[in-house]
C-alpha cells in the first residue's frame, strides 16, 4: 500500500493505476462503516484509493473540527487491512492553499435538514469532494447512506459538473443495538449510548408500521419523535420524511418512496440516522 501527502505524489501515484479505479472519502477514525466501503470498492474496482481528510471547511465555527478524532497510524492499518491500494492523506495547507477562494455549491439541496442545521456544511462536503474527484480521479466513488442527504449532494455534484464518477451509496452498518456507526459515537458515555439507541429503534417501529400500510406522514414522524423524545438525555435536532429523490417535506398521504431521516443530540455527540421507506413494486408511485 502507498501513502500520498502531497497532490503531486497522489497524482503521480494514480496515473500509475490499472483498470478502473474506486475511491472511498474519509474523514478517518474508520470504522466498520468506512471497511464495508473499502470492501464494496476492493470488490468490484481494479485499483482502490482511501483518502484520510479532517476537512476544516465542513465544520460551522463551535463544531467538533478539533476535537474530532484522529488516528492516523490505526487508520492506515485498516487500510492495509482493507485492500487499499493508495491512501491520500493531505495536510490542510495541501488541499486549501493559501488564496484559494474557489468553492463548490449544489444549491436548495444543501440548505436543507443537514444544511438547515449546520450552514455552509454542505459547500464544504461538495468543495472537498469535488478537489478529491480531481485529484483522484476515479470511476467509481463510494459513501455511506448514513449520510442520505451528503450521498445526494455528491451524486448531484458529480452530475452537474459532469464529472465521469459514478457514484455509490452503501448500506448503513449498524452495532448489535442498532446504533448507525458514526467514528462521533466515541464522544457517547455508556448512559448516552444506551438512551442513543431509541433513534434506530424510532425508525424501526416507523418502518414496520409503513410496511402494515400506515402512510400518513405525520404520524410515522410521530412514532419516531415520540421514542427518541422519551429519553430524558435526547435533544432532537430534526425528524423528517421528505420525498427521497427532492427531500421536500412530506405532507399528509405519502405516496412516492420517502427518506425518514433524523438528527438528534446526545450529549457531545450530534447523531443522524435514517431509513427510505420505499412503495412496494407494482404499486407505482404517486
Ligand atoms: O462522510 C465523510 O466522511 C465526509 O463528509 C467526506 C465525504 C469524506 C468529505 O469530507
Amino acid at each position: 500500500m502507498q501513502v500520498a501527502r502531497t497532490v503531486q505524489e497522489c497524482r503521480a501515484l494514480r496515473a500509475a493505476m490499472p483498470g478502473v479505479v474506486g475511491l472511498t472519502p474519509t474523514m478517518g477514525a474508520l470504522h466498520e462503516g468506512h471497511r464495508s466501503l473499502m470492501r464494496r470498492a476492493r470488490e468490484e474496482c481494479d485499483s482502490v484509493i482511501a483518502t484520510i481528510f479532517v476537512n476544516p471547511t465542513q465544520f460551522a465555527p463551535g463544531e467538533d473540527y478539533t476535537a474530532y478524532p484522529r488516528r492516523e497510524q490505526e487508520d492506515l492499518a485498516i487500510c492495509e487491512a482493507e485492500g487499499v491500494d493508495l491512501v491520500f492523506m493531505p495536510p490542510v495547507e495541501e488541499m486549501y492553499p493559501e488564496g484559494a477562494t474557489t468553492t463548490v455549491s449544489v444549491g436548495e439541496l444543501s440548505t436543507i435538514l443537514e444544511g438547515a442545521s449546520r450552514p455552509g456544511h454542505f459547500d464544504g462536503v461538495a468543495t472537498i469532494v469535488t478537489k478529491l474527484f480531481a485529484i483522484t480521479r476515479p470511476d467509481r466513488g463510494y459513501f455511506g447512506q448514513k449520510d442520505a442527504q451528503q450521498l445526494m449532494v455528491i451524486r448531484r455534484l458529480a452530475r452537474d459538473l459532469q464529472l465521469g464518477v459514478e457514484v455509490i451509496g452503501c448500506p448503513i452498518i449498524r452495532e448489535e443495538g442498532g446504533l448507525a456507526l458514526s467514528s462521533r459515537n466515541v464522544y457517547l458515555t455508556d448512559e448516552e449510548r444506551t438512551q442513543a439507541l431509541a433513534i434506530s429503534r424510532g425508525l424501526r417501529k416507523a418502518e414496520a408500521g409503513w410496511l402494515g400500510g400506515l402512510r400518513d406522514a405525520s404520524a410515522l414522524r410521530g412514532m419516531v419523535h415520540e421514542e427518541i423524545a422519551a429519553q430524558p438525555l435526547a435533544r432532537i435536532d430534526y425528524v423528517s420524511l421528505a420525498d427521497a429523490e427532492s427531500l421536500a417535506e412530506c405532507d399528509g398521504r405519502v405516496t412516492r418512496d420517502a427518506l425518514l431521516s433524523v438528527a438528534a443530540r446526545f450529549g457531545k455527540a450530534r447523531l443522524i440516522d435514517n431509513t427510505v421507506l420505499r412503495i412496494p413494486a407494482g404499486l407505482g408511485q404517486g
